[in-house]
């Protein structure tokens, strides 16, 4: 079986779908099921293998795991973007993001330390909703002067379709 069927038997099995919105945390985002992460990391992975990705890039918390998956498959560091700034990090890209599904507003922020001009990046998350998270990552990666060279998701819920992903909103209903 796909990463994609696999993927659409467990929501099926373990989870729902209420209007735009999916339960997934029988698995992936809140309750974890590592060896189905793994799979669906790879199989994203092998969707970058020739794009030279040096760092893959994600947004705390659910895309951390995922961001793990990938890059554990391409052999590249992953760097998560923080929610709130410690103070060990004095340096710092941030960007404004906005949660639709939350209904809140969140500000990313990522070390001049990890995220440098000599990096491709690939961005990785569970879902792309409204975009609001890509965004704020988009303009880390500009502000550091990287290359984003790729965007993938678990479940892309919007029309776009130069987001990767391994189920789209149609695939489920
Ligand atoms: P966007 O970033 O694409 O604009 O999406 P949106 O603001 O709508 O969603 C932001 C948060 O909501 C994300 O979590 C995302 O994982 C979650 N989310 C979006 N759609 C769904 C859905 O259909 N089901 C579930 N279970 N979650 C969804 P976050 O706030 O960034 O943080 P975290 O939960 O990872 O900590």
């Amino acid at each position: 079986m796909s990463a994609a069927e696999v993927l659409l038997e467990r929501v099926r099995q373990d989870g729902a779908i209420n209007g735009q919105i999916v339960k997934v945390d029988q698995f992936l985002n809140h309750k974890v099921d590592p060896v189905l992460v793994h799979l669906l990391g790879d199989d994203i992975a092998a969707r970058f293998v020739d794009h030279s990705v040096t760092k893959i890039l994600t947004a705390e918390t659910s895309g951390i795991m995922l961001a793990q998956a990938v890059a554990l498959k391409l052999q590249v560091p992953f760097v998560y973007a923080k929610k709130k700034r410690p103070i060990t990090m004095p340096e710092y890209y941030a960007a404004a993001s906005y949660s639709f599904t939350k209904q809140e507003s969140t500000t990313l922020y990522v070390s001049k330390e990890v995220l440098h001009a000599s990096d491709k990046v690939l961005f990785i998350d569970d879902f792309y909703a409204k975009g609001s998270t890509f965004k704020g990552i988009e303009d880390i990666v500009t502000q550091s002067g990287a290359e984003l060279v790729g965007a993938a998701v678990i479940i892309n819920k919007s029309t776009r379709r130069d987001i990767e992903s391994i189920l789209t909103l149609d695939d489920l209903i």
